[in-house]
């Protein structure tokens, strides 16, 4: 029987990626985390396409678009990324690609570069994949949206404390800004847009726990 396709969208540090890969797990699904698209391609914008001023430049980035080979490996249900060969688990989590990925990511023309690719990784079905345009444009016939959000003070308390377990300096002012930016930038951003799909379950989930949020997603989904 064909798994279903799961579409995970919602605000930055909402959980999106932890949850789903604990569903992907349960359910026995691969997980693409479609965050880490965006911010490979910023890293390597920052390494690469700079102009003299240091700033990204856009078109030596779009020149290069056909040096970028991306691919997965298949770890624990998770479809890690690779570009160039490269693993870039590790690299693109540093604060200088969070403070630059919204920025690439309204680009058109990255999100056209990287559309085939996340909706070809769908095409089989048993996937869960999380981002912020999944439901309502990357996969809109996906079988089950779900929309997820919270308040910026808890988001904000989580993601400094993810920060702080993976060994990144930084203060809670900070964590807090960038957060609100990015979720500025990505709801303004003409194409494709952060947005609750018309069919999404939303769940906000300032007052509950991680796994309260995974029990309340799978008593939405049905038995496959
Ligand atoms: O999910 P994560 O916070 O890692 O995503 C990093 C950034 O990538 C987001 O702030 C957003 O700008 C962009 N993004 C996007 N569309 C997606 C996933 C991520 O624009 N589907």
């Amino acid at each position: 029987m064909r798994k279903p396709v799961i579409a995970m969208d919602g605000y930055s540090s909402t959980g999106k990626s932890s949850i789903s890969k604990i569903i992907a797990k349960k359910l026995d699904l691969v997980h693409l985390d479609t965050g880490s698209l965006y911010r490979a391609i910023t890293y390597y914008a920052l390494k690469n396409c700079l102009d003299n001023d240091g700033k990204i430049d856009l078109n030596k980035l779009y020149a290069d678009f056909h040096l970028l080979k991306i691919t997965f490996k298949i770890q624990e249900h998770e479809l890690k990324l690779y570009l160039n060969g490269e693993n870039m688990s590790q690299k693109i989590r540093q604060l200088k690609v969070n403070n630059h990925v919204s920025f690439i990511a309204k680009q058109p023309e990255i999100r056209e570069f990287l559309l085939n690719l996340q909706r070809n990784t769908a095409v089989n079905g048993g996937i869960i994949m999380d981002g912020r345009d999944i439901g309502a444009f990357v996969l809109p016939d996906a079988d089950y949206k779900f929309f997820l959000t919270a308040s910026i003070e808890e988001r904000t308390k989580r993601r400094f404390r993810e920060l702080q377990g993976m060994g990144i300096e930084t203060d809670e002012k900070t964590v807090g800004e960038n957060l609100i930016k990015r979720d500025k930038i990505d709801s303004e951003r003409e194409v494709s847009p952060l947005r609750q799909a018309k069919d999404a379950v939303l769940i906000d989930n300032t007052l509950i726990s991680k796994e309260e949020t995974i029990d309340l997603i799978l008593s939405k989904i049905r038995k496959f």
